[in-house]
């Protein structure tokens, strides 16, 4: 008889019941909030593991949603960070590492012409867009059901699966994330099914000549990895240039993650606009809006408005120098793809051995589990399929010592750490076993629905 693991939280807990006195939700952002038991403070990480104040140890697959490219504390970039202190932070001015790493940058990915810099994901795809308005003289703009691209109003639109009826010939209502967003803006976004040509296309007929971007990430990274089709991005190209509208490729989670080049390379699509973040400097706060010469020279006094105090600060910037370098040069992405082929490969023995039907969708790199014959293609099919499972399953993978997203929709990420590391893969599928093992349980007394 299997018993369910024992894992103390008395510190995190205590910790919670101070930090919601003064902090909302005892948190620092909403989505780090898991209940007023289950809520982690984080001690350190190292590698591809993480550490909580009661001592617990974690192999992490949220990697703080993707950053931690290389791994926790890498030596090799804190290193180069501190260099970056010692430059002495943010100056009102330029410094000569901005063209170094721009120069990496274009290397890496022949479509980033040109180079600006922010701090989030947030703040490059909001300059992006604004970028495409200035450059189009256009205000409205495509979204993809079940992308993410930040927390500013314009991107904040999405598709309401959980009043869906996926039995009807309706599209889902377009809602707002949650309060303060003006509804006024609501008619600037449109909003298509992934991988669906005809909808795209007509959507594309009926709006093309008013907008100014679409926006889309290849491979969803909010939203299960969903991942489009090579056909679907090129007839995106295709329509875009057809109606004079910017493509933008939001890449702030896979970009420098997939491959060298992004997930633009493997698809082999060039985008007017592209947006980087998570991976750039392993963790420090850096993005980068990158994209052809005569869109990003909009940027200009009389043209886009782009800038900010803290753009560029030193120890993001050596930070990026020294984390491109090593992607760039090292075999680092190539070691935590074999990890993410092999972790998988070790899941997929586990579930088949209990004839459990599941599915991987997007890249070794970052990938969506799923317990159905195919992934979902699109966040509708999503809606549709059983994710009761998965949300047991992770449930118990955090009480054994295995960080990954709470909510299905959230990819699992490899770090090259991950791979240097064989303790990691042993760890992971040893705890996969007994939460599967676990999940089966509850499934069997029916109490997979039951919150715990
Ligand atoms: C594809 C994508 N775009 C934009 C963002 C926003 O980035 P940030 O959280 O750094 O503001 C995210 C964050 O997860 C993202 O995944």
């Amino acid at each position: 008889m299997i018993s369910a693991p024992q894992r103390r939280l008395d510190k995190s807990n205590a910790q919670f019941q101070r930090a919601v006195k003064r902090l909302p939700l005892g948190v620092a952002s909403t989505f780090r909030y898991w209940g007023d038991e289950r809520t982690i403070y984080a001690h350190h990480g190292k590698g591809g593991r993480t550490w909580d104040i009661d001592g617990n140890s974690y192999v992490d697959y949220r990697l703080g949603y993707g950053p931690a490219i290389l791994g926790y504390a890498d030596e090799r970039v804190d290193a180069a960070a501190r260099r970056g202190m010692e430059v002495g932070g943010v100056f009102a001015l330029s410094t000569e590492r901005e063209l170094i790493v721009a120069e990496r940058v274009a290397k890496m990915v022949p479509a980033a012409e040109l180079v600006r810099f922010s701090n989030s994901g947030t703040e490059a795809v909001m300059a992006a867009l604004r970028l495409a308005r200035a450059y189009t003289g256009r205000e409205s703009y495509l979204l993809v059901e079940g992308g993410y691209h930040g927390l500013f109003d314009a991107a904040m639109w999405m598709a309401n699966m959980d009043e869906w009826d996926a039995k009807s010939n309706r599209d889902p209502e377009v809602v707002p994330y949650g309060k303060g967003i003006p509804e006024t803006v609501k008619h600037l976004a449109h909003l298509v099914p992934m991988n669906d040509m005809q909808r795209l296309e007509d959507t594309f007929r009926r709006h093309g000549e008013t907008m100014a971007a679409m926006l889309i990430e290849p491979i969803q990274g909010n939203c299960c990895a969903i991942s489009a089709s090579r056909d679907y991005v090129q007839l995106a190209r295709q329509l875009c240039d057809q109606y004079g509208v910017l493509l933008i490729i939001d890449e702030v989670k896979t970009g420098f993650r997939v491959g060298k080049g992004g997930i633009q390379g493997i698809l082999g699509v060039r985008p007017d606009i592209t947006t980087f973040a998570k991976a750039v400097a392993n963790g420090y706060p850096i993005s980068l809006v990158a994209g052809r010469e005569d869109v990003m020279r909009s940027f200009r006094y009389g043209g886009a408005s782009h800038g900010g105090t803290y753009t560029a600060h030193s120890v993001s910037l050596a930070a990026a120098e020294e984390c491109l370098r090593i992607l760039d040069e090292t075999p680092a992405l190539e070691t935590l793809a074999g990890y993410g082929e092999r972790l998988k490969a070790g899941v997929s023995q586990i579930l088949s051995a209990r004839g459990i039907t599941h599915s991987f969708s997007g890249h070794p790199s970052m990938f969506g589990l799923f317990f159905a014959e195919a992934p979902p293609d699109n966040y509708r099919a999503w809606k549709t399929s059983d994710y009761t499972f998965y949300d047991r399953m992770a449930y118990y993978l955090h009480d054994l010592g295995i960080i990954v997203e709470p909510d299905s929709r959230e990819p699992w990420f490899m770090c090259e750490a991950h791979g240097l590391d064989d303790s990691c893969l042993t760890d992971t599928l040893k705890a996969v076993e007994a939460a599967v093992e676990l999940t089966l349980r509850d499934q069997t007394e029916g109490r997979l629905d039951a919150a715990e």
